[in-house]
């Protein structure tokens, strides 16, 4: 396993749209396994394939403590999609894109999450609480959309010259 090297904001690749993955073989697994280990390395909850570079609709999320509603623990869903949402809630988010910036997003409360596993079987989850903010949020990487997007156009702005100061002071 390899542990890869996280695009940062601005980097292009993080508002591209990805590309449906169409074979689910030993490469994607492989390539999914160092997504993982990238995520835990960073601390991180969630991972998008944009987020390393690689333009396919591939996430990897662990949140600590859904297991009730999740399965449990490490997820790995190829082409994944929210077919169905529900309520609002908004708490504060962070991205490995966007080291150090905590912003409060909203999102829908719950969703129900349709992907396919690494052996290319259709899954469907229900998530809420976290879990359902983090399908969202690494989901929107996949369709060329990072946090900020969310935000109305001002606290967009500030969040950005939030960014910005963190990046000229690392
Ligand atoms: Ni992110």
């Amino acid at each position: 396993m390899a542990v890869l090297s996280v695009r940062l904001w601005p980097d292009p690749v993080l508002t591209t749209k990805a590309k449906p993955v169409d074979v689910i073989d030993d490469e994607l697994r492989k390539f999914m396994e160092d997504m993982a280990l990238t995520m835990y390395k960073a601390d991180g909850v969630g991972l998008a394939a944009p987020q390393v570079g690689v333009s396919k609709r591939v996430i990897v999320i662990d949140v600590p403590g859904d297991e009730q509603e999740a399965g449990s623990g490490l997820i790995y869903a190829v082409n994944p999609k929210v077919i169905h949402k529900e309520g609002a809630n908004a708490i504060t988010e962070g991205c490995l894109s966007f080291p150090g910036l905590d912003i409060k997003v909203k999102r829908s409360e719950k969703v129900t999450v349709e992907y396919q596993d690494l052996n290319g079987a259709v899954q469907t989850i229900k998530a809420g609480g976290t879990l359902a903010i983090c399908f969202q949020h690494e989901i929107d990487h996949l369709d060329g959309i990072v946090f900020t997007e969310r935000l109305g156009p001002v606290s967009k702005r500030l969040a950005l010259r939030d960014y910005e100061k963190l990046r000229r002071l690392k």
